[in-house]
């Protein structure tokens, strides 16, 4: 895939230009021609820009949607033709919406998250075999993927890393908090607990969770004592609950979008 046409130039279509505008030619559809023209002035002129309107052709482009649920509707009024293959990033937007809206040959849902941007999202994908090789190739691009079987698994992967991103901003911020309340700087507390999560990815990567707890807590060690604090505040019961209420959130999302 050379080219491809991204409607919708919010947060997720940014994250996404970012992480693919050095191998492949951008086209960004929007609705406003001032942030069109702002976000082509941030990107040194390397992405070509289309104002939408009413009866904007897809014919035969690989497209894709990033623009919020409830902008479907009005959108998919504005659009004729058949896109080629398409890849939407709503979220709790079933296929079967999306199909009855746009015109694809093939189509595709994704689930990246804000990493993209850095070009390590984790994306989560599911849909049509025809679409599938091209989205692995285009979403590899943003970071990693994972290929899911069913739609009712692109739910729970939208909790899970869709809306990750700002559960660890929650733990990140309080631990934050933490070290200041304890006497650290600010800024001090918020550079450590940085380069807490930076180093943890690599651990998290090659360990499982169950090593690396193990590995550092030692017997009457400040991590025990810290660690079973966090259980008697039911903080592992909280964050199951937060994916079962996220994912419940996007299964009455999907049912809306029926
Ligand atoms: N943000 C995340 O972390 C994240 C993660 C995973 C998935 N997603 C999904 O990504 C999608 C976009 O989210 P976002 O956070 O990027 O939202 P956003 O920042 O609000 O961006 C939505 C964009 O869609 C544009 N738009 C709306 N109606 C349009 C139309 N008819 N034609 C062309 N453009 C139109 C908006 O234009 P204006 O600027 O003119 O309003 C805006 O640029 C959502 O469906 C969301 O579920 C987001």
């Amino acid at each position: 895939m050379k080219k491809i046409s991204i409607i919708g130039n919010g947060n997720m279509a940014k994250a996404i230009i970012y992480g693919i505008i050095k191998d492949i030619e951008i086209e960004v559809v929007g609705r406003d021609i001032n942030k069109l023209e702002r976000l082509r002035e941030e990107l040194e002129g390397k992405i070509s820009i289309s104002q939408i309107h009413d009866g904007f052709s897809i014919d035969g482009k690989n497209i894709i949607l990033a623009v919020k649920p409830q902008n479907l509707d009005n959108l998919s009024k504005m659009l004729r033709g058949r896109a080629r293959h398409l890849f939407s990033v709503l979220a709790g937007t079933n296929l079967n919406k999306i199909k009855t809206n746009i015109s694809a040959d093939g189509y595709i849902r994704a689930m990246p998250n804000l990493s993209a941007i850095y070009g390590t999202s984790m994306t989560a994908l599911y849909g049509d075999d025809i679409a599938m090789g091209e989205a692995i190739f285009l979403f590899n691009k943003i970071g990693h993927i994972i290929e899911l079987q069913n739609e009712n698994e692109i739910d729970i992967a939208t909790a899970i890393t869709g809306s990750g991103p700002a559960f660890l901003a929650l733990i990140a911020e309080a631990m934050a908090d933490g070290g200041v309340k304890n006497g650290l700087k600010r800024t001090d507390s918020e550079k450590l607990v940085k380069g807490l999560f930076f180093g943890f990815s690599k651990l998290i990567e090659n360990n499982s969770s169950f090593e690396i707890k193990n590995l550092v807590m030692s017997p009457a060690g400040t991590t025990a004592y810290g660690y079973s604090r966090l259980e008697s505040h039911g903080v592992r019961a909280s964050f199951i609950e937060t994916i079962d209420e996220s994912v419940k959130r996007a299964k009455e999302l999907s049912n809306l979008s029926k």
